[in-house]
């Protein structure tokens, strides 16, 4: 009997550590193969290298800083609340898109977000003809508020190369001139961007750049625009008409036009002096406002506000994910309104006559 119990005994032994050692192969097994497939989802390069549709996942994925070996604690920041915050402002679209209004973002959380993710950012600006005058305030002051501490290439596209000032930048920063021909007609010149806009992300930036922001020259940067302003298709309220109806926003109402929005329609008045978003969003959005400009001239229709009027329609019809306050592009013309804390880019004073080659 007691023979028989040892032997039964050292056999449930043995079976038991080889179910341990099973046991231990086969959670390794799965640990590695949950690990790798992580990896190659948050592997940038393998999307940047495919077809420019594919959106990258991390726009939606925002992963805050790990405590690391030295220093135990992770980020200290205000504790959030759903019930305290900003009343006198409007935070949220219908479609549930953050309106980014100062007081409802943290930006050192945002930043350690994003600076993780070693992001870069595109910038546009067009500086043709007498416009090239705004492009020393635009970007000195870009330098001070735009992305500061993030990798960021400035694309200058102007008829007058030599004439790009020289701005020192920090390291990762750089300012890229592109040649472009002059033009006789401001309209034309207007319409051309989307244009370039479409080429440039095609042919230069799909494998380096993550975001883009199109920007007009004639205005510059007097506080913060950074993370908080990030993603898929990004839209800037314009300070001329926020507290209008609908009906007296400056859309195009001739029907026949492409860019044509009905008086009871359309949600907000965007400005196409700044505009953004990913590169895949804001390269569909340049393609089709620009097909639909050149089909409307082709019938002989120019758009009430050119490119402006087209990216409203666009807007309209794909909803931008996030809206950015009209302190992204204030006036300099216009008093403070009580519900702008911070002006952080805004459009300079200037007279048209001296600047425009065609009133
Ligand atoms: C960030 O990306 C740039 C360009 O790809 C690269 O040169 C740099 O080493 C990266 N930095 C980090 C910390 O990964």
């Amino acid at each position: 009997m007691h023979a028989l119990n040892g032997k039964t005994v050292t056999v449930i032994l043995l079976t038991a550590l080889m179910l341990g050692v099973l046991y231990c192969y086969i959670s390794q097994t799965f640990r590695f193969v949950v690990s790798f497939q992580e990896e190659q989802e948050t592997d940038d390069s393998s999307f940047r290298s495919s077809a420019s549709v594919v959106l990258k996942t991390h726009v939606f994925h925002l992963v805050a800083p790990d405590q690391n070996m030295w220093d135990y604690r992770h980020l200290q920041y205000k504790q959030p609340s759903i019930v305290e915050g900003r009343t006198d402002v409007v935070t949220v679209t219908p479609w549930l898109a953050p309106v980014v209004w100062e007081g409802t973002f943290n930006p050192v959380l945002l930043d350690s977000i994003y600076q993780q993710q070693n992001i870069s950012v595109a910038a546009t600006v067009f500086a043709v003809g007498k416009y090239i005058m705004f492009l020393k305030n635009f970007l000195e002051t870009a330098e001070q508020h735009f992305f500061v501490g993030f990798r960021v290439h400035i694309y200058v596209f102007t008829d007058q190369p030599n004439e790009v000032p020289q701005v020192k930048m920090a390291d990762g920063r750089k300012v890229m001139v592109r040649s472009v021909p002059s033009s006789n007609r401001w309209q034309e010149i207007s319409a051309r961007r989307m244009e370039l806009i479409q080429t440039l992300i095609e042919e230069e930036l799909l494998k380096t750049t993550d975001y883009i922001f199109c920007l007009d020259v004639d205005s510059k940067f007097h506080g913060r625009w950074g993370a908080e302003s990030l993603g898929g298709l990004v839209a800037v309220i314009h300070p001329g008409y926020y507290w209008d109806s609908r009906s007296k926003f400056p859309y195009e109402r001739r029907p026949q036009s492409r860019a044509y929005v009905a008086p009871e329609e359309g949600d907000f008045y965007y400005c196409g002096g700044a505009f953004g978003g990913s590169l895949q969003e804001v390269h569909l959005l340049a393609k089709t406002c620009r097909l639909n400009f050149e089909n409307d001239a082709v019938e002989g229709i120019e758009a009430a506000w050119q490119e402006e009027s087209h990216l409203n329609r666009y807007m309209w019809i794909n909803k931008p994910s996030k809206v950015l306050s009209p302190e992204y592009l204030w006036q300099d013309f216009k008093s403070r309104n009580r519900e702008i804390h911070i002006i952080r880019f805004s459009g300079v004073v200037k007279n048209y006559a001296d600047i425009r080659p065609n009133v």
